[in-house]
């Protein structure tokens, strides 16, 4: 029987469409048999190359932003150095320790705990509450309006903030060459390496390069409320579908969403697309403890500013702040609503009238808030295969 070797990156969606009708003629491999037999001994990829390329919703596309094409031999060999123990000094830390799947790539601590069960100095970033890293993330590539990585916006690509997570002490205190004889050391590394850089040869380059191709494949945006938005484009070409009331949400969940706009979106972003803000003070504290992107930069008007996340799949990735502070949504908003202290740095729209903003929120508002950030829960993202743990 006649078999074909398919190499996706190279040819992209074109060989990609004619491959998939000749696949009920011929019978397709990607590995060779023999690596995948040695493979297969450790993990579960399957045969036919998982497909990492994303096409974002029209409600997203239509405001300019796509997600570039992956490297899919890079982001398959990423995926599996994105979970393995091996990575980090004690053999007992991986990436996916800290960026657990289920809870949209967080974890459940105030802050994350590293080697050696090392106490580490903030809360674990979702990388399911980005829309998609690819499409806006990077200083390489997006210049100065690329949003850097991290609470302080220290590391300005995707490469720069994976070496800093395997050799931070904190979190799996490798060294470059550790790291390059941790991958030599297991046997399935040889074939993927092959298959992503044509040939077996480790380097802390090349591993750090997959992982960034496997993090940039990540994206969340099947929630309630982007089908919601896409539904509502369709009939609204030219509005804003955040501004609509939506006729799948309940009238509590279209409540919720006026008061996010009227009060949240200023930062978070309308759509959920692409933060309005790099950096801001959200009133947390009167002197900040962490000084954020202040310790980076050493200027006085950067202390207690930090990265304005996103809100996606925030309902799974509590506690909340650079600091894990918040255990709850419901204590979120009620810093909002009561709780923002006069920070030097507070931002302008947190003090409207030269002190710090009180909502005034009712009961049933406060709920309508919650219930709205609860429809920005991306099921699929959670359980898609393709982003799961690979290891047997
Ligand atoms: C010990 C826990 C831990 C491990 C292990 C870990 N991370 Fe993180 N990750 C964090 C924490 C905590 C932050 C936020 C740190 C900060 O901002 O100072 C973070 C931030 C990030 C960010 C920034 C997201 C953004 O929006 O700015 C990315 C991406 C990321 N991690 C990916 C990875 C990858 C890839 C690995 C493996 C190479 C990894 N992490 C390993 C805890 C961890
Ligand atoms: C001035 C900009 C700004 C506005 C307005 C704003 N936020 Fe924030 N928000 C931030 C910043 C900055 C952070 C991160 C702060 C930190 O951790 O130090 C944040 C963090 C959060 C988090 C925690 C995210 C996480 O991953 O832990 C939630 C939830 C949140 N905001 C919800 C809201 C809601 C709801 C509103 C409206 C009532 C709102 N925000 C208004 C800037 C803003």
């Amino acid at each position: 029987m006649q078999k074909f070797r398919i190499i996706l990156p190279l040819f992209g969606a074109l060989l990609l469409a004619a491959a998939c009708n000749k696949k009920a003629d011929f019978n397709f491999y990607y590995y060779e048999p023999e690596d995948y037999a040695l493979i297969s001994q450790y993990l579960n990829l399957p045969e036919i190359p998982d497909d990492y390329r994303s096409e974002l919703p029209i409600h997203i596309a239509n405001l300019g932003l796509a997600a570039r094409p992956v490297e899919q031999d890079k982001a398959i060999l990423g995926r599996v150095l994105f979970y393995d123990k091996s990575l980090s000094k004690d053999g007992t830390v991986s990436c996916a320790s800290c960026h657990k799947q289920e809870l949209a790539f967080s974890d459940d601590k105030k802050v994350s705990t590293g080697v050696f069960n090392r106490a580490g100095d903030r809360n674990s970033i979702a990388l399911g509450s980005v829309l998609n890293f690819s499409a806006y993330y990077g200083t390489d590539l997006f210049g100065p309006s690329g949003i850097p990585f991290f609470w302080d916006n220290r590391a300005n690509t995707a490469t720069a903030q994976n070496i800093a997570s395997m050799t931070n002490p904190k979190e799996m205190d490798m060294t470059h060459s550790d790291i390059v004889n941790a991958v030599q050391s297991k046997p399935y590394y040889a074939p993927l390496f092959k298959m992503a850089f044509g040939s077996e040869n480790v380097t802390s380059d090349r591993v750090s390069e997959a992982i960034a191709e496997f993090v940039n494949a990540i994206g969340s945006y099947k929630s309630k409320f982007d089908k919601e938005a896409t539904k509502t484009i369709g009939y609204n070409v030219y509005g804003n579908a955040a501004y609509n009331s939506f006729s799948g949400f309940t009238a509590q969940e279209n409540l919720g969403k006026t008061i996010y706009l009227n009060n949240c979106a200023s930062c978070h972003s309308e759509t959920q697309s692409r933060p309005q803000k790099l950096k801001a003070n959200n009133g947390l504290d009167v002197a900040s403890a962490d000084k954020g992107v202040g310790s980076i930069t050493g200027s006085p008007s950067d202390d207690g500013m930090f990265k304005v996340p996103l809100l996606r799949n925030i309902a799974l990735t509590a506690p909340y702040m650079h600091d894990g502070r918040f255990a709850t949504l419901e204590e979120v908003v009620e810093h909002y609503n009561s709780g923002i202290q006069a920070h030097p740095n507070l931002s302008p729209e947190l003090q409207p009238n030269g002190s710090p903003l009180r909502l005034n929120l009712s009961e049933s508002d406060k709920q309508a808030l919650v219930a709205f950030l609860k429809t920005l829960t991306d099921e699929e993202m959670i359980t898609d295969a393709r982003f799961s743990n690979p290891f047997k």
